[in-house]
């Protein structure tokens, strides 16, 4: 098993990507602490991830609420004895045309696309530089390279802004033991992803068809465990050959 006995925690794990992370971290031996913002769907990926034998804590917490993450981040690693993966997977897309993109459209996004993932990396890294071992998966978007497949220009910058600070984290933090990388999912078969492709089903993609949360979470899962020892900084390409050039 490839993260046997590690401690992990996935955010906005309520369902689709997020969830399917946490299932698949699970089955790779790790115990897995969960956050999302519904409780009842919550408590269903939790129920999941026992079955597969090992301990879960699902917590309730918007990302976008800094303090709250942090207290969240300190109490996973002290109920379940060591914080070893974050992955910061929570996210929220919306379809608008830049001309009508508004300020309160920005600050949500940014709310929880890149300062909630931000400072949830931090309150992680804090855990991990004491412990001198850890690493962080952001789940960041093709949305980065593309400008969008769809009108997106806020989601797109924000997904670029969390790729960026993979980088720096994964710079300033290798001396701590710490390794920080991100993929970069194109078109995802998820409740996010259905309402993306449905305008634009006349997309083609490579590899004849839309990704599904498996798909990513088994690259989440590689990124996570010591066979990507050597890789920190990377985001990885994950859109079935849909975007080639970055
Ligand atoms: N589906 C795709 O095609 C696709 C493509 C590229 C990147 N992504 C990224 O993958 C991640 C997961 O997306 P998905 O397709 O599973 O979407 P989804 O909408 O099915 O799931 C998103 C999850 O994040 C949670 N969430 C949203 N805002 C939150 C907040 N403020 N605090 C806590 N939890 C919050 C939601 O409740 C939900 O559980 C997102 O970051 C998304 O941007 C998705």
């Amino acid at each position: 098993m490839r993260l046997a006995n590690r401690v992990a925690l996935v955010t906005g794990a309520s369902r689709g990507i997020g969830r399917a992370i946490a299932i698949a971290c699970a089955r790779e031996g790790a115990d897995v602490a969960v956050i999302g913002r519904d409780r009842r769907a919550l408590e269903e990926t939790a129920r999941l991830v026992a079955e597969t034998g090992r301990r879960t804590v699902p917590i309730v917490q918007d990302v976008s609420d800094v303090a709250g993450t942090r207290r969240v981040v300190e109490r996973v690693a002290s109920d379940l004895g060591r914080l070893d993966l974050l992955v910061n997977n929570a996210g929220l897309y919306q379809v608008r045309p830049i001309l009508e993109i508004d300020e309160d459209d920005w600050d949500l996004l940014m709310a929880t696309n890149l300062r909630g993932a931000f400072f949830c990396a931090q309150a992680a890294a804090r855990v991990m530089t004491r412990q001198g071992f850890g690493t962080i998966v952001n789940v960041a978007s093709d949305a980065t390279w593309t400008g969008g497949m769809n009108p997106c220009a806020h989601y797109c910058a924000s997904k670029a802004g969390m790729a960026s600070f993979t980088r720096s984290f994964a710079k300033e933090l290798a001396r701590f033991g710490i390794r920080v990388n991100a993929v970069a999912p194109g078109m995802i078969a998820t409740d996010m992803g259905e309402d993306a492709a449905k305008v634009m089903a006349d997309l083609q993609i490579p590899l004849g068809r839309l990704g599904t949360p498996e798909d990513v979470a088994d690259v989440v899962v590689f990124l996570a465990s010591d066979a990507a020892r050597y890789m920190t900084g990377t985001i990885l390409n994950l859109t079935a050959g849909l975007v080639l050039d970055r």
